[in-house]
């Protein structure tokens, strides 16, 4: 280490002589000190472990080998081509599609997700104020698509008990000016899968695409559905659904940077597609929005997908179809905690119908090693914690189960959650927009938040009932403001 002030770098973050590999190893290690493990059964979103080292190492591998390959420009680098060929065929003749089905490799679900929302906007060219109609229950990446392209964002309520789209709803927020519909199989927040068929039906009658957002499900669902779970059909196999998005770095187990976009026609992922010439440089032709990209995340997926095989998938199909199946079971023996709806594939929100401190319960969880990811109440659906159970979750089951026993025990008696009236009050006179960084971060601790902490905020609970208690405009100012003070090293420790 050069930390001597005579060897002190002259710029800050880059060392005057260049490290040791062991040294930078080293630092990385102690930095990931503080992160959730990504191994493992205990954190329950974020990552997705297939528990199987030889499929690791081969992703591993695989993206090492491909590491400086640029997909910039695929006649110089054939060999992203061909991996994408390959991974895009997998994937569509699981989908519904088969080997002439049109599909784009991109960086993950967001992409994916803003690419179908280009294609079916750019598909009418005649509109000046295009519309996107989708369930309160789409995932965020949808409204991200409309800010980012100009397209109005119409969501519709869904079934307040079971949280599936309402047909009937989105078939009444359709106009002329409608590019786009959309169902999730499954959403995200609540793990079911969306009236596909009738969605896709009714779109069809009206001239409108209907993209099904299977990036969760899209690698998961065939596989519950060979291990006898019950699985409407929701694929590229329903008529009028026009795309789909199925990303690999969730239940395809591949490494993060890895998602398909799959189209019934070629005529649609064109218009997904950039192109530019009016600059001096080298043309322009991009199927995502990254131009330059690294072929790493594609092979990994490649060798994921190579080395799992049918079988491997199928395998950890069955496994988290079972660890789902024992939670919600599980859950109901727990006073206090229950299953929201009736989950239709392996991610699971656990709500209360006993007013227990929710995000208490998290970070209860979250001390005994479990951690679980809350989710606010929004549009009048009740906050909840999220579960997503893989492949690997069966072997905890029971240990989640009496990690939440417990948990539930030690805040039962706080009653429901309190969030703080008077910073509630405070924020919603102040105008966040006018607010410097330095100014929030100083209101941060009244808050319960230390950015000062380098392994970050340890009890999230008090940042998580002030949100929740704040109109969800206010709490996109804050969140991005908190974001903004988090990368700003001057205002931490
Ligand atoms: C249903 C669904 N759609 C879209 C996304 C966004 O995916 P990503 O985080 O890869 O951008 C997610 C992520 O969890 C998802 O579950």
């Amino acid at each position: 280490m050069t930390d001597s002030a005579s060897t002190a770098p002259a710029h800050p973050g880059l060392p005057a002589t260049g490290r040791s590999t062991a040294e930078l190893l080293a630092d990385l290690a102690a930095l990931r000190a503080a992160d959730l493990p990504t191994r493992g059964r205990r954190t329950t979103a974020y990552v997705y472990d297939s528990g199987r080292p030889e499929v690791r190492a081969a992703a591993e591998q695989a993206y090492l080998a491909m590491l400086e390959v640029n997909g910039l420009d695929p006649t110089a680098f054939p060999s992203v081509v061909a991996l994408e060929r390959q991974v895009v065929g997998a994937t569509a003749a699981r989908l519904g599609g088969d080997d002439a089905t049109p599909g784009i490799f991109t960086s993950g679900g967001t992409e994916s997700i803003l690419l179908a929302v280009k294609a079916a906007r750019d598909a009418r060219p005649d509109l000046t104020d295009p519309e996107l109609v989708i369930p309160a229950t789409a995932h965020a990446a949808f409204h991200k698509a409309g800010a980012y392209l100009g397209v109005r964002v119409v969501s519709t309520p869904v079934d307040p008990a079971g949280f599936r789209a309402d047909p009937d709803a989105m078939a009444a927020a359709c106009t002329d000016r409608t590019v786009l519909v959309v169902a999730s199989a499954p959403s995200y927040a609540h793990g079911v899968i969306d009236p596909v068929a009738e969605i896709a039906a009714d779109a069809a009658r009206r001239g409108i695409p209907c993209h099904v957002d299977a990036c969760v499900g899209g690698w998961l669902l065939p596989w519950l559905a060979d291990a006898g779970a019950p699985v409407p059909a929701f694929d590229l196999s329903v008529p009028g659904v026009t795309s789909l998005s199925c990303d690999l770095h969730k239940f395809g187990y591949a490494p993060k940077g890895a998602s398909v976009l799959l189209f019934r026609d070629e005529a649609m992922r064109l218009r997904a597609y950039y192109a530019c010439a009016v600059w001096p440089g080298y043309t322009v032709v991009n199927p995502t929005v990254q131009s330059s990209k690294g072929a790493g995340p594609l092979a990994g997926a490649w060798a994921t997908m190579q080395a799992l095989g049918e079988d491997g998938y199928r395998e950890l199909g069955r496994a988290a179809l079972a660890a789902t199946a024992r939670v919600v079971e599980g859950v109901k023996a727990i006073e206090g905690l229950t299953v929201l709806g009736s989950p239709d594939a392996t991610l699971v929100a656990l709500g209360t119908d006993a007013d227990l401190d929710l995000f208490a319960l998290a970070d209860e969880s979250r001390a005994r090693g479990f951690f679980l990811q809350p989710q606010l109440s929004v549009d009048g659906l009740p906050a909840n914690l999220h579960l997503t159970l893989t492949g690997v979750s069966a072997e905890g089951v029971e240990d989640l189960l009496a990690v939440l026993a417990e948990s539930a025990d030690a805040v039962r008696p706080l009653g429901p959650p309190r969030p703080p009236a008077d910073i509630v009050a405070l924020l919603e006179q102040v105008d966040l927009t006018e607010l410097d960084n330095a100014t929030f971060a100083a209101l941060l601790p009244a808050a319960g938040i230390d950015l000062s902490s380098a392994d970050g905020p340890a009890r999230m609970a008090p940042v998580n009932r002030l949100l929740d208690a704040l109109p969800p405009t206010v709490r996109e100012l804050i969140a991005t403001r908190f974001l903004s003070a988090l990368y700003s090293p001057h205002l931490g420790g």
